[in-house]
């Protein structure tokens, strides 16, 4: 695992972005893991801002997305795919047949195997995108005495739904369960990269960057069994989590 620790959330998006838009630009057709969750809508900035200035082409990119909340409709302003467009694909030369996002409504099973079936058409992704939970959850698989290899319906922590309130009126509106991506379609992928910035992600970063041990209570650490996995974060995150270099 390679950790790369900047000076500032900002130069660890410009860093990931470089990431993927040297990638599009050695592989235009390439395929895109992608998240969403607050940190990485400045990185997609910086994509749209490269997109605009000729410096990448997404044209031929195609992308599927970690997760999507149960109960809500795509076009609900908290439904990840509504996240997406908004702050990436309504913004560049992407062709949003080429873009994924599981639905959240309707026949739970179908709607997961149908994910699956994403994650395997064309191919491992090139390079998958992660965010970090507070308790060190990946995509919406959560900490707890078990993990999902394959994509399934999982029913969303205290700590997952009290994060996630921000982002809705109130506590009661935030969906209590997902459609996620599993262990084994994350760890499918053939690069990794994960970011995470700030003082609440310090213990799940410790628990992932700061030994070998394994745990599904944290199951970020389930990346170091891939062999091609970077993580960036701000110095101050690496520090609150006893990174050492
Ligand atoms: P955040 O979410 O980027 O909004 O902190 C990350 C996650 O829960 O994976």
């Amino acid at each position: 695992m390679q950790v790369i620790v900047t000076k500032s959330y900002d130069e660890s998006c410009q860093v990931v972005a470089q990431m993927f838009c040297e990638l599009i630009r050695q592989k235009p057709d390439c395929k895109l893991g992608l998240a969403t969750g607050g940190t990485p809508v400045p990185m997609y900035k910086k994509l749209i801002e490269a997109n605009k200035a000729g410096e990448v082409d997404f044209s031929r990119v195609r992308t599927v997305n970690l997760d999507e909340y149960c109960g809500i409709p795509a076009t609900h302003p908290q439904s990840y795919r509504y996240f997406m467009d908004e702050n990436l694909f309504d913004h560049v030369n992407i062709d949003k047949a080429n873009t994924y996002v599981a639905n959240g409504l309707g026949d739970a099973a179908a709607n997961a195997a149908a994910l699956e079936q994403k994650v395997r058409e064309g191919g491992a992704a090139d390079l998958q995108l992660l965010g970090i939970g507070n308790n060190g959850h990946i995509a919406f698989n959560e900490a707890g005495d078990a993990l999902v290899a394959e994509a399934h319906i999982e029913q969303l922590t205290e700590s997952t739904i009290n994060a996630n309130a921000r982002f809705f009126a109130s506590r009661e509106e935030v969906p209590t369960s997902a459609i996620t991506m599993g262990m084994a379609d994350i760890l499918a992928a053939k690069k990794i990269v994960l970011m995470a910035n700030g003082p609440a992600k310090a213990d799940a970063i410790r628990g992932l960057i700061g030994d070998g041990r394994i745990t599904t209570q944290n199951p970020s650490t389930l990346l170091k069994l891939h062999p091609d996995v970077v993580v960036v974060i701000e110095e101050e995150l690496a520090k609150a989590a006893g990174w050492q270099g």
